[in-house]
């Protein structure tokens, strides 16, 4: 499969084999987000944003697995160590390793294959700008999130801030920020204690809904008001963000919003906690999305393209006793966190942030010229960062069928928010394959309008 040639072919989506496999998995799977009727073909040709299914369909792949894979199917980097790897055995080990070695592989922090020790050193070279020095990690973003707030929680206070629209994860307690939607809430019990507040991912959600004439002139620090406040600062444990919101509809944070928190971090020494399990590792054309908020984070929740769950934050937050947090698994898997470490050098070395901001401003253009050419009808908004882009429809039907149009061209985008269609291609994406996916996004646009004219 040539990058730089190939485009999408499709006879038929699903095909026959891969509706075999989603069958089969539907029998034993209990009900979840399944996305899409896409069975990947691991034997087969696949590069970028190129992968080929069980029929021999080629796609176009917008998704990078939910940003899990930033870098797209087979990267040559990555996959060269892993072509090493087979040589270490066990490959998921129980206990937080510290051991990963080859022959004469030293110092530690150069080691050729790097395991979970060397991730979380990147990481905190990553952080240093927020004087991070310590990291835990775990397996997914859920508990990324989950030992994120169990850190702020053991250094005080039993009250939290969250936002309306917000998605932290799925366990209880990341699951108890959760303001997005209601199925994902609906009849399990919450940790107490958390009051949610309007997200302002614009300009006038930050007049209309954040601004207020009260004695603090926002609606937090309303809440915090020394005299007229309902909610005593040294009770607050942290307060919970994401820099663009994921699930929620991708809403960048306003600013302005940014820098009134950072001003009420400073004034009562809250701790800020910026889930970046969506928005990390590159996918905004910074490393981390608050990088582009004046506002500075306590704690950096991380997962998806590390490919295990990282809390990250300074020796002062975590709790120093032993045992506070820990888990069997936790980083468990060497394979994991090895390309999570080369997912950073790849970013890093192959200077992805410039082309994140490239790449991406060429597709915010091409979405807007094409809205205002009148070649998206039902498209009213496009919002986001770098290649965390989406595009909001007039309707959630729309948007379902665009989305369903898109996949029958092989074109794979996800949705979020309740009429809002992602993008995320890789963030070594190329002009040509920007201008492939624009196109395919045209044409299943324009094969649903007649049925919403
Ligand atoms: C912002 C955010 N936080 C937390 C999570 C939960 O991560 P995981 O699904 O790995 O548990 C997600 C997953 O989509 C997310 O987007």
């Amino acid at each position: 499969m040539d990058r730089e040639t190939v485009e999408p072919q499709v006879e038929a989506l699903p095909g026959e084999r891969a509706q075999r496999w989603v069958d089969f998995h539907h029998e034993f799977a209990a009900p979840s987000t399944y996305v899409y009727e896409f069975v990947w073909d691991t034997s087969r040709e696949a590069i970028g944003p190129f992968c080929t299914d069980v029929d021999g369909n080629v796609l176009l792949d917008f998704t990078s697995h939910v940003a899990a894979a930033p870098l797209g199917y087979n990267n040559p980097v990555v996959r060269e160590k892993l072509e090493e790897f087979d040589l270490v055995d066990p490959l998921k080990i129980a206990g937080q390793d510290f051991y990963v070695s080859t022959d004469g592989a030293e110092p530690p922090a150069d080691a050729e294959l790097p395991g979970p020790s060397q991730l979380m050193d990147r990481l905190v070279a990553a952080t240093d700008h927020y004087d991070m020095d310590r990291v835990f990690l775990s397996n997914s973003g859920a508990e990324a999130v989950e030992n994120g707030i169990k850190i702020c929680y053991a250094a005080g206070g039993h009250r939290a801030f969250t936002f309306d629209g917000a998605f932290h994860g799925r366990t209880l307690g990341a699951l108890s920020l959760n303001r997005s939607k209601t199925v994902h809430r609906r009849g399990y019990p919450e940790v107490p204690g958390v009051v949610s507040v309007p997200y302002p991912g614009s300009e006038a959600a930050y007049e209309n809904r954040w601004l207020t004439d009260g004695p603090g002139g926002n609606v937090v620090a309303d809440k915090l008001h020394p005299e007229q406040g309902v909610i005593d600062p040294d009770e607050v444990a942290f307060l919970i963000l994401e820099p663009i919101q994921g699930e929620g509809g991708y809403r960048v944070a306003h600013d302005e919003f940014a820098r009134d928190l950072e001003a009420l971090r400073e004034r009562y020494d809250l701790k800020v906690v910026v889930d970046e399990i969506q928005s990390g590792v590159g996918r905004t054309g910074e490393l981390w999305a608050v990088d582009h908020l004046d506002l500075t984070p306590d704690v950096i929740t991380a997962g998806k393209g590390l490919r295990v769950g990282a809390t990250i934050s300074r020796s002062d937050v975590f709790p120093e006793q032993k045992s506070r947090l820990s888990s069997t698994w936790g980083a468990g898997d060497i394979i994991a966190s090895m390309q999570g470490a080369l997912t950073l050098d790849v970013i890093h070395e192959q200077n992805l942030l410039s082309n994140v901001l490239e790449r991406g401003q060429q597709l915010r253009s091409g979405l807007e010229d094409a809205i205002e050419d009148g070649d998206l009808p039902g498209a009213v908004d496009v919002r986001g960062r770098g290649l965390m882009l989406a595009v909001e429809f007039d309707t959630k039907e729309r948007r379902d069928a665009v989305l369903e149009a898109s996949f029958k061209r092989g074109f794979l985008t996800l949705g979020c928010g309740h009429k809002t269609l992602r993008l995320l291609p890789p963030l070594d994406v190329t002009e040509r394959e920007i201008d492939l996916g624009l196109r395919l996004l045209q044409e299943a646009v324009a094969d649903v309008a007649p049925n919403f004219d």
